[in-house]
């Protein structure tokens, strides 16, 4: 269960780092996967406005938010969004990838397609300000509520600390770090009680990817459901994204991932397996479960059609299963 922290200072050793960093401590205590992308570190460019999205889905400007920002947030079960107050909002460096979120926007409310994790991530957002003004996170909580909203997860609220100034103050407060482990059991310890489940194929690019999306879109509250290939593909297979659009699933930003790399950090507990090898995922021995699906990469959008709604009827009755 990844947590995705996409934190916004300028300042190396600052306050609103460390915040960030004291959370994802407690996350991965909890056995969560953590990812952080500084916006300082990572610059990405800001939206132009160009309305790509709102037609088709995708961004124009091929940069980090595309390549590595859009799949984290896609992949991500809790988001955090961490930042320190500048001029009563977040910073600079970090508005550019939210205002780029709004391709995920365009996504659900342009193109009214879901995410297939819409009902289970969480966002939560951390920030400090110097000073102790009644409104001073007014417009940092209403700008996170937005971008949680655009990037398909509940607000879980944000834990904001007034007077921290010098890089060292957030250290020495003196009830954050009770706060963060209070927060932290409240958000990640019923995702990491869920039920394992990794849809395994070789490339990882369709059955698998369409498996873990429905498993994710009908019991993302019951079930962790993970998906990886033993030969993965570079990419998801063409027309793969289209047959789930007319399902009214988003399948954008979604990468083939290495089965290994998967059964070592997430320890799942049933495998499901469709065309892998045998031997795959077998390190931790998770129980195995064979369905016998054709391939439907190359044969046409109709017999891909086929094979997703076989699948759905699969894990329809898989996650309502003793197995789910
Ligand atoms: C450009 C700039 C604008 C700021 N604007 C505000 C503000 O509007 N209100 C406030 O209370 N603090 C403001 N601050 C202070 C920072 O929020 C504060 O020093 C914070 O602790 C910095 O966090 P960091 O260490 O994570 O960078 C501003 C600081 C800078 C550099």
């Amino acid at each position: 269960m990844l947590v995705f922290g996409l934190e916004g200072s300028p300042r190396k050793k600052g306050n609103t780092r460390f915040l960030l960093s004291a959370f994802m401590a407690e996350a991965e205590k909890r056995g969560a996967e953590t990812r952080v992308v500084h916006a300082h570190e990572m610059p990405v460019s800001p939206c132009i406005e160009c309305g790509v999205c709102e037609r088709k889905g995708v961004c124009s400007i091929d940069d980090k938010m595309q390549q590595e920002i859009f799949p984290l947030l896609r992949r991500a079960e809790v988001v955090v969004l961490a930042s320190p107050v500048f001029f009563y909002n977040i910073t600079a460096q970090l508005k550019a990838p939210v205002d780029r979120s709004q391709t995920l926007w365009s996504c659900r409310y342009r193109l009214g397609l879901a995410d297939p994790l819409h009902k289970t991530r969480k966002g939560l957002l951390l920030s400090v300000g110097a000073t102790k003004g009644k409104s001073l996170f007014e417009g940092i909580h209403l700008t996170a509520r937005y971008f949680f909203d655009a990037i398909s997860a509940k607000y879980a609220g944000g834990l904001t600390y007034f007077k921290i100034e010098a890089p060292d103050d957030m250290e020495k407060h003196p009830t954050y770090r009770q706060e963060i482990e209070e927060m932290a059991d409240a958000l990640i310890n019923p995702l990491m009680e869920r039920r394992k489940i990794l849809f395994a194929g070789r490339e990882n690019a369709c059955r698998s990817q369409m498996a873990a999306a429905f498993a994710q879109y009908h019991a993302g509250d019951r079930i962790e459901a993970l998906t990886a290939g033993s030969a993965p593909a570079e990419k998801v297979a063409p027309g793969m994204k289209e047959v789930m659009a007319e399902k009214g699933i988003d399948m954008g930003f979604r990468f083939p991932r290495a089965i290994d790399a998967v059964v070592a950090r997430d320890k799942p507990d049933t495998l499901i397996a469709m065309g892998c090898d045998a031997a795959a995922g077998e390190a931790s021995s998770p129980a195995r479960i064979d369905w016998d699906l054709p391939d439907p990469v190359g044969q046409g959008l109709d017999a891909m059609r086929k094979v997703r709604d076989e699948i759905e009827k699969k894990v329809l009755a898989l996650v309502d299963s003793p197995d789910g």
